[in-house]
């Protein structure tokens, strides 16, 4: 099919439509997709089976169709895949981590994620097949060394981070959302520019065969939503 398309001021448009459908195929759709989401885990328990890098590629491809603030797409997703290199971030990730748990986080934070057990130790950032770092930019450089300035970039980012969530699960995979913060050391580790900051590290691959997630509790939608 030939995509129609048009210029408004000098600028190219292509004509987008939706099919209109009855409301019980939406109601039946939205569920579907609804329950499938719902099953979705951060697990920490990660197995090394291999996944092929084409999958990451189509992943981090669906993460980009995300919408972002003036089309700015100010993301960068660095695939780590190689095993000095994954080891040497667990370590610089431990050694923030520790540091961490012992002296940064209250005592309402360490609470708070006390359901979670989790501790310093990160071995699945050694152990899961692929590591997604992922990068905001605020401003790009361009060739000739000058800025142009990015817009509600961390809004953008989240959401790309989002959708590559969605997709890593989709594709039947795992992932965590992991934020060893501070993270200043990936944009050294991984020789990052100036205008690019750590935004969320993603373990991916297959979950361990004795991988335990928190039974948790998400919100009823009467918590979450308001109708007026
Ligand atoms: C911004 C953000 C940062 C997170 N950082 C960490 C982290 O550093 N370590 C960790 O184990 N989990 C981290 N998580 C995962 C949350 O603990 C997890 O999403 C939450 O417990 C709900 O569990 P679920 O993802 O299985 O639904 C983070 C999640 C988000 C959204």
């Amino acid at each position: 099919m030939i995509s129609k398309v048009k210029t408004i001021d000098g600028f190219p448009f292509v004509k987008h439509s939706s099919k209109t459908v009855d409301g019980a195929t939406l109601v039946a759709r939205s569920k579907t997709y609804y329950e499938k989401l719902d099953t979705r885990r951060s697990v920490r328990n990660f197995s090394s089976k291999p996944v092929p890098l084409s999958v990451i590629k189509n992943l981090i491809r669906t993460a980009s169709t995300a919408p972002s603030g003036a089309h700015k797409q100010p993301w960068t997703f660095c695939v780590v895949k190689n095993k000095e290199l994954k080891k040497e971030i667990r370590l610089a990730a431990e050694k923030e981590e520790r540091e961490s748990y012992d002296n940064r986080m209250s005592e309402e934070w360490l609470d708070a994620i006390k359901p979670l057990q989790t501790n310093w130790e990160k071995p699945f950032l050694e152990t899961a097949p692929y590591l997604i770092i992922v990068f905001k930019k605020s401003y790009d450089l361009l060739p000739d060394g000058s800025k142009r300035n990015n817009y509600y970039v961390s809004e953008s980012v989240g959401l790309a981070c989002g959708f590559l969530l969605t997709a890593i699960h989709q594709a039947g995979l795992v992932a965590l959302t992991h934020t060893p913060s501070p993270m200043n050391f990936l944009t050294t580790l991984l020789e990052r520019p100036l205008n690019e900051k750590p935004f969320l590290l993603i373990p991916v691959g297959f979950a361990h065969s004795d991988a335990w997630v928190p039974k948790l509790k998400r919100k009823p939608l009467a918590e979450i939503m308001v109708e007026y």
